[in-house]
């Protein structure tokens, strides 16, 4: 008889922004995978469908704006209460952005942006190191545009470049304690965020019809699904990769070439 091993067998999971996209997929892919995951989001209403979705033995939320380091503070707390700890925490919460130059930018949401990403990763490893165990894992959703530039998204892509500085100087500092820390960084992902950059950015109204034409320029032809994504993040969160600490895992159908 051969015995099915599940990844993340007995693993607890904080998951930021696992209400929708890219996060939800994540979600369930890590309960199939043997997780208890506790997810922190700021939609309430698909926070209360994730719960409907998922037996509170497997799944449990709390609503908490990341860039907001108190509501922050207390939603990892109270994750770290229920679970009794992290072993991995998947940094992942994050908005699109205007497309628009810099001259065109607007100072208020270029930092928002900013806030959103780099701070509320910021506050998932300050809050949440010190309740992960030794030997955990932490990973952060940056993106293709965390390691190239790409016109008429800055406050994006200076949010996703700060992500893997971060990323970096947490490998170092939490190495002492085995804990690892490396970035996901997905190319155009099937998800509302994505379909907001493309709507804006190729000027076509059908979302469908402005995927297509982003595809065009990534070699294996197509987005990636959100659970080709997940799967990466399964990955740096498993043992499989236990030697793999401060780098980043682009996950991009080889859009950045
Ligand atoms: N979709 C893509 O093509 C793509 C590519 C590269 C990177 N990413 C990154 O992947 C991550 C997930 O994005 P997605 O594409 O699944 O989009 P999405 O909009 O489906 O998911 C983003 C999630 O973050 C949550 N969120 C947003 N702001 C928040 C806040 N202030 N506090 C708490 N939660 C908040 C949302 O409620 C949502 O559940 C983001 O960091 C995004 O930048 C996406």
């Amino acid at each position: 008889m051969r015995l099915e091993m599940t990844r993340l067998e007995g693993k607890r999971v904080l998951v930021t922004g696992g209400e929708s996209g890219i996060g939800r997929e994540a979600v369930r892919l890590f309960v199939e995978e043997g997780a208890l995951v506790h997810v922190i989001g700021v939609n309430r209403g698909e926070l209360k469908s994730l719960e409907e979705e998922f037996h509170a033995e497997s799944v449990t939320t709390s609503p908490a704006d990341v860039s907001n380091e108190s509501e922050m503070s207390e939603a990892v707390k109270a994750g770290g209460d229920i679970l009794s700890g992290f072993d991995f925490i998947f940094a992942n919460a994050g908005i699109g952005c205007e497309v628009e130059p810099i001259v065109d930018r607007d100072s208020t949401s270029f930092r928002k942006v900013l806030d959103v990403h780099v701070m509320g990763a910021f506050h998932a490893i300050k809050h949440g190191a010190p309740l992960l165990a030794d030997g955990g894992s932490i990973v952060i959703t940056s993106s293709t545009a965390g390691l190239a530039g790409y016109e008429n998204t800055a406050p994006y892509v200076a949010a996703k470049h700060a992500q893997i500085g971060l990323m970096r100087t947490a490998s170092k500092e939490l190495a002492p304690r085995g804990i690892r820390v490396n970035t996901l960084n997905p190319g155009p992902t099937q998800t509302a965020l994505q379909d907001g950059i493309a709507v804006q950015s190729t000027g076509l109204a059908d979302a469908k019809a402005a995927a297509e034409e982003i595809a065009k320029s990534i070699p294996l032809g197509r987005y990636n699904t959100p659970r080709e994504v997940a799967e990466g993040a399964l990955f740096l969160g498993s043992d499989a990769s236990r030697s793999i600490t401060g780098t980043t895992l682009v996950v991009d159908g080889g859009f950045l070439g």
